[in-house]
This record gives structure tokens, sequence and C-alpha cells, in this order.
């Protein structure tokens, strides 16, 4: 009876758009990232996104391999060719921990993986689906977990996979030198100008280099925005909502969407809201980012230590907020 059932399970199982695709190699070395051990191929372009996702204070490095031009025609859905790859390294404390990868294997299909580093830091291996905990220690008693296969796809999406560092506002070469845990862009890493320039980018509005994307806001607005798009808005976005909840906080509708009460009151605060403009305190949105652990941690999954340098600049960006008339 197993034996006949199994099967059919596994394929219910499937995650959708998965069914046909090749499996990630079992070595880093043979995703073709590197030519050499420890030397990254030439193909391959290093880059810096201005807003990127914190990872309880990880060192990242991120490579890309195009293997043709991007079709940049719809500016915020950027169509990568097929055979492009993207690397993510993630480092604690100066050792190499895990390696993630993106794989666009055709027209609608991409493969996740993620690789651990060894303790010699020469190889790393492929993790299994589950993902692995325990992958290194970040701060005192609190350890790093890769995520799973399911994790990686909760923020890059099931049915619609998208690259989320690698995007016109991302590569903007007019970066917000307010945003927070940004790498400096070091030379040789790509932005709009430098793929346009290598003709890697077809179809994008000719005056994109000249008039790159920018989130128009005042300064701190524009930090907290970019931020909550990175690290919040891949899960909290209404083309594809999570079931029962309005909130939405990608840059165009952050302000408007967390107006609202919420479902989760912040403990001790009658007239608590998702963000209650000029009262932190009240603020569902800054009570979750600053909690780790229990259930009312934000995001999800990803980190086990609070982001202080964003609750900071959160807490003084809704503390400067006019009030609403009725609060
Ligand atoms: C909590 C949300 C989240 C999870 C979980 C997650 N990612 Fe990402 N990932 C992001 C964001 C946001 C970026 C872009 C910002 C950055 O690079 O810091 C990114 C960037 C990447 C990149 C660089 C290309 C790109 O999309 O910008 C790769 C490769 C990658 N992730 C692979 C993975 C894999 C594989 C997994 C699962 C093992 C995973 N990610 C899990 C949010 C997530
Ligand atoms: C990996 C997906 C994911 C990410 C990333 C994420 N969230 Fe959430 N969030 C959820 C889910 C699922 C829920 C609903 C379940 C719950 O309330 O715990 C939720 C609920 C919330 C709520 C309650 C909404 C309501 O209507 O009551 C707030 C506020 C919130 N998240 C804020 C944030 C903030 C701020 C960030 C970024 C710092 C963030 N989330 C990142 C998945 C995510």
């Amino acid at each position: 009876m197993r034996a006949l059932l199994l099967p059919a399970l596994l394929v219910l199982g499937a995650t959708p758009g998965t069914a046909k695709a090749p499996a990630p190699p079992r070595l880093l070395s043979q995703t073709g990232l590197y030519a050499a051990p420890g030397v990254v191929a030439a193909r391959n372009l290093a880059y810096a996104p201005q807003y990127p996702l914190w990872t309880d204070g990880a060192a990242k490095a991120r490579w890309i391999h195009l293997p043709a031009a991007i079709d940049g025609r719809d500016e915020a859905g950027w169509v990568f060719p097929v055979g492009t790859k993207a690397w993510k390294e993630f480092a604690f404390g100066g050792r190499k921990v895990e390696t993630r990868l993106l794989w666009k294997t055709g027209p609608a299909t991409w493969v996740f993986a993620t690789y651990a580093w060894n303790e010699a830091q020469t190889e790393a291996v492929l993790v299994p689906e589950g993902g692995q905990p325990d992958a290194a220690e970040v701060a005192p008693g609190l350890r790093h977990t890769i995520p799973s296969r399911s994790d990686c796809r909760d923020c890059h999406g099931r049915e619609k996979v998208e690259v989320l560092g690698f995007t016109a506002l991302q590569l903007s070469p007019d970066r917000d030198a307010g945003a927070l845990h940004a790498e400096p862009l070091r030379p040789g890493m790509v932005t709009l100008k430098e793929l346009a320039a290598r003709g890697l980018l077809r179809g994008a509005r000719p005056d994109l280099a000249s008039r790159p994307p920018r989130i128009e806001a005042p300064p701190a607005a524009r930090t907290a925005l970019g931020y909550l798009m990175s690290n919040c808005a891949t899960c909290h976005r209404g083309d594809r909502p999570i079931p029962g909840l309005d909130l939405d906080l990608r840059p165009a509708h952050a302000l408007r969407t967390a107006l609202g009460p919420g479902s989760f009151p912040v403990p001790g605060q009658p007239e608590s809201r998702l963000l209650s403009p000029g009262h932190p305190e009240r603020s569902a949105l800054l009570h979750r980012m600053a909690s780790r652990g229990a259930i009312a941690q934000m995001p999800p999954l990803g980190s086990v230590r609070v982001d202080q340098a964003a609750v900071e600049h959160i807490r003084r960006w809704i503390a400067g907020m006019a009030p609403l008339p009725s609060h």
C-alpha cells in the first residue's frame, strides 16, 4: 500500500513550477561561480543593491551571470534570459557560511539552491531541501539557520519567481546615501549605466541611466520605504497578498495601507494601528520589527536578531510624522 501511495503523494506535494527543473549541482564549485578556487569567473558581474536584506549582520557579496540581455521593457518587472544565475554569499565574523543560488533554467522555471561552506573554507556543499539549522553563531547563543527551499519561495515567489536585488531601483546610480546596511559600490560593480553600456539591458526607456528610478520622498521616508521594500514587501505586497491582510509595504503603497488597525494590536496600546503617525509606541509594524523569537517577530524568518539600526530609523521616522487628527 505504502509503495503505491508514496509516489502520488510526492507528485501532489511538488511545488508548482518546479516539476521539470533540473537538480542543482552538488558543489558550489560546479555552479559556474568560480574560474579557479576562490577566483570568481570574469563573466560573473559583482553588484550591490542599494536596499539590502538584513540577515543578522551578515556580510554579503553578490554576483550575476547574464548569458544574454535582460528584457527591460517593464521597468518594475525585468525578464531575465534563460540561463541567468545569481549568487549571494553570506559571511559571519569573516567566515563564509552559505552561498545561495537562483538559476533560471526555463522561461518560467527557476532552481533555488544554497551551499554550506566547509570548515576549511575551500568548498561549499548543497544543503538539503529542508535547510540547515545551526549553521553559524551570529551572536552569543544565537545561531544562523540556512533557510529551506520553501522559505526561499516565501520571499522570491512560487509561481512567478523574482530576482529581488537586481532591479532598476536597486541598481540605480541615484543611490540613497542613508540606506541601511548598504554595501558601498566597489570598482567593477555594475549599476544601470554599465548594464546598458554592455548591451545587457534591452528595451528600457532611453533616459533610464540619466534619470534613474528613486523612491520620491523626503530623506528619512525614502530610507524607511526602501528598507521596508527589501525587508518586508517581499511578503507584504498587494499583488501577492497574505490572505486576510491588507498591508502592502511596497514604496508606493506603504503609507496608505499601514494606516489601518491591522489584526495584531500592540500589547497595552488600545489605540494601536499598523503604523500610527507621530506614535511609534502604538505602531504594530515597529513593535513586530523589534521582536524576535515570539510570535510577534517580523520578518518571521531569516533572522534571529533585531535590526536595531532599522528599528531606530523607523522609530524616528514615525515619531516625526504629523499625528492623524483623531489621534
Ligand atoms: C526573508 C526573505 C528571503 C528569503 C527567505 C530568501 N531570500 Fe533571497 N533575497 C531576498 C532579498 C530581499 C534579496 C535582495 C536583497 C539582497 O540581496 O540583500 C535576495 C537576494 C537573493 C539572491 C541574489 C539575487 C536576487 O534575487 O537579488 C539570491 C541568489 C537569493 N536571494 C537566493 C535565495 C535562496 C536560494 C533562498 C533560500 C535558501 C533565499 N534567497 C531566501 C529575500 C529572501
Ligand atoms: C517571509 C514573509 C514575511 C516577511 C518578509 C515579513 N512578513 Fe510581516 N507577516 C507575514 C505573515 C505571514 C503575517 C501574518 C501572520 C502574522 O501576523 O504573524 C505577517 C503579519 C505582519 C503584520 C500584522 C499585519 C496585520 O494586519 O495585523 C505586521 C505589522 C507585519 N507583518 C510587519 C512586517 C514588517 C514590518 C516586516 C519587515 C520588517 C515584515 N512584516 C516582513 C509574513 C512576512
